[in-house]
């Protein structure tokens, strides 16, 4: 085991894996190498607390550190993320070999307290302030990126939806400043990126606090859509209240960006949303769908849904039915409602029992499940286009091996390709062949870019 070698185990969303990314390469940057947690010196689990049982899952994954590693006093244990955010400094007593906890802001201070806590076995260190602005992180190593870049453009949200402990966890909003996004953007593209998401928890809302500095959202957009190289641009999450009608019109005016939205419904019901503290009604949901697919007519939808909300009737889960065939999402991602400390809901009356939860999950997951279905065989004999990613698994016809992509509506899609270099992060004209039950099966009809 070599002191300076590092293994990172990542929970929760793309903010938290581009966190654990970005940490890997500021270790590198300072001389640590990655290694299998067996081998490593410095072990950091990165963690979230949005739904149910993130301390278990935390503790567990601390348990089996301790397993693995043998409990070594030298290997040198790290929390960070929205569990430590949350639960701070109770970790040094919970597990021995915790020695920093570093939460949601602080993990920019984390290379450097990594170095010093090396240096100093008898220190533990925390680092739980929220800054009151964006801070930019030093720079790590920049070797050569995958065909698919994630560039971070806001820390935090202010929205505190009833339910939701990501404001707790993350802290207010804070906008990154659009120089600094643009630089990153150009230099990822550089590095090899052709495609580039926007992250933040609510990305429409950019540049609307102190943080901000002048640049809306769409005019961001349409920035990073007019860099060189750039072949197809994305974000996440938007929040329907705040997408405005310049959002919408981006949709229709810049080519780069995907005909693809992940635009979180949550629930059917007014009564719900209301409660939910989302801030717009079924009305407002669909007109907005309405205006986005006339400005894309070949836009696909996804969403998140939450089920069995504190007071959820029958009725108003009928309603997120509704709303979810209306809408003909293409996925979604479904969760039982769950109380999180400190959000609003979890004082609220009219508890759902989980195994009404259970029910009605199903049932939704199952209308999911034929909605998905249904788009993915109706993509069968379209003409698009594939960026790959890498070898994939299954073996092509032809003896040509097999390559993973993904079209612009982020579906994955295999496609066998000739056997003579590697076609990671080229793109590829194809044909779709076949709908399998995730993804879909695909044949090349043009030269490669
Ligand atoms: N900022 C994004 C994502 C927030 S967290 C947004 O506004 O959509 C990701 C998802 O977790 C949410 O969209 C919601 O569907 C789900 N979620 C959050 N809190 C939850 C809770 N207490 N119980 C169940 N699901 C929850
Ligand atoms: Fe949570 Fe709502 Fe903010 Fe999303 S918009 S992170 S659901 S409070
Ligand atoms: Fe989880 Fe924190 Fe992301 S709670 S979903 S890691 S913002």
């Amino acid at each position: 085991m070599s002191e300076k070698s590092f293994h990172i185990i990542t929970f929760g969303c793309q903010m938290n894996v581009h966190d654990s990314q970005w940490l890997a390469r500021a270790l590198m940057a300072r001389g640590f190498t990655e290694a299998p947690l067996e081998e490593a010196g410095v072990v950091v689990v990165n963690t979230c607390s949005v739904r149910e049982k993130p301390e278990q899952k935390v503790m567990s994954a601390l348990g089996r550190i301790r397993q693995v590693t043998g409990g070594a006093p030298g290997v040198l244990v790290a929390v960070a993320g929205c569990v430590a955010q949350q639960l701070g400094t109770t970790f040094f007593e919970r597990e021995s070999q915790v020695r920093l906890v570093a939460g949601s802001d602080g993990i920019s201070g984390a290379p450097a307290a990594i170095e010093r806590l090396l240096a100093e076995p008898d220190l533990r260190l925390s680092l739980l302030d929220f800054t009151s602005r964006y801070v930019e992180r030093e720079a790590g190593t920049d070797g050569p990126c995958g065909p698919v870049a994630y560039v971070n453009i806001m820390q935090g949200c202010d929205n505190f939806c009833a339910y939701c402990i990501v404001p707790f966890t993350r802290g207010r909003q804070k906008s990154r400043a659009t120089p600094a996004i643009m630089d990153e953007c150009r230099a990822r593209l550089d590095q090899g990126a052709r495609e580039i998401t926007l992250l933040g928890q609510n990305v429409n809302a950019f540049g609307r606090d102190k943080s901000g500095d002048g640049v809306s959202f769409a005019r961001l957009l349409a920035q990073v859509a007019a860099l060189p190289g750039l072949e197809r641009l994305r974000f996440v999450t938007p929040h329907p209240k705040d997408m405005g009608p310049e959002d919408v019109a981006a949709f229709a005016d810049l080519a780069p960006l995907c005909p693809r939205l992940h635009l979180p419904l949550q629930a059917g019901s007014d009564a719900v949303l209301t409660r939910m503290r989302r801030k717009y009604d079924r009305r407002g949901f669909l007109d907005l769908v309405a205006a986005l697919r006339a400005a894309r007519p070949d836009l696909a939808l996804s969403t998140d849904l939450i089920v069995g909300f504190p007071g959820e009737s029958e009725e108003d889960f009928q309603a997120t039915l509704e709303m979810m065939e209306a809408c003909d999402f293409m996925s979604s991602f479904s969760f039982c409602y769950s109380d999180r400390p400190g959000a609003r809901a979890a004082l609220f009356p009219d508890k759902i029992p989980p195994e009404v939860q259970q029910e009605r999950l199903l049932r939704l997951q199952t209308l999911q499940d034929r909605l998905s279905r249904r788009w993915l065989d109706a993509r069968v004999d379209r003409e698009t286009c594939l960026l790959i990613e890498g070898r994939s698994r299954r073996d092509g016809p032809d003896e040509e091996p097999s390559w993973q992509g993904r079209d612009p509506y982020g579906a994955p899609a295999h496609v066998a390709l000739p056997p003579d270099a590697d076609h990671t992060g080229r793109m590829v004209p194809v044909r779709i062949t076949e709908a399998k039950k995730h993804s879909l099966m695909a044949r090349r009809t043009g030269e490669l870019w």
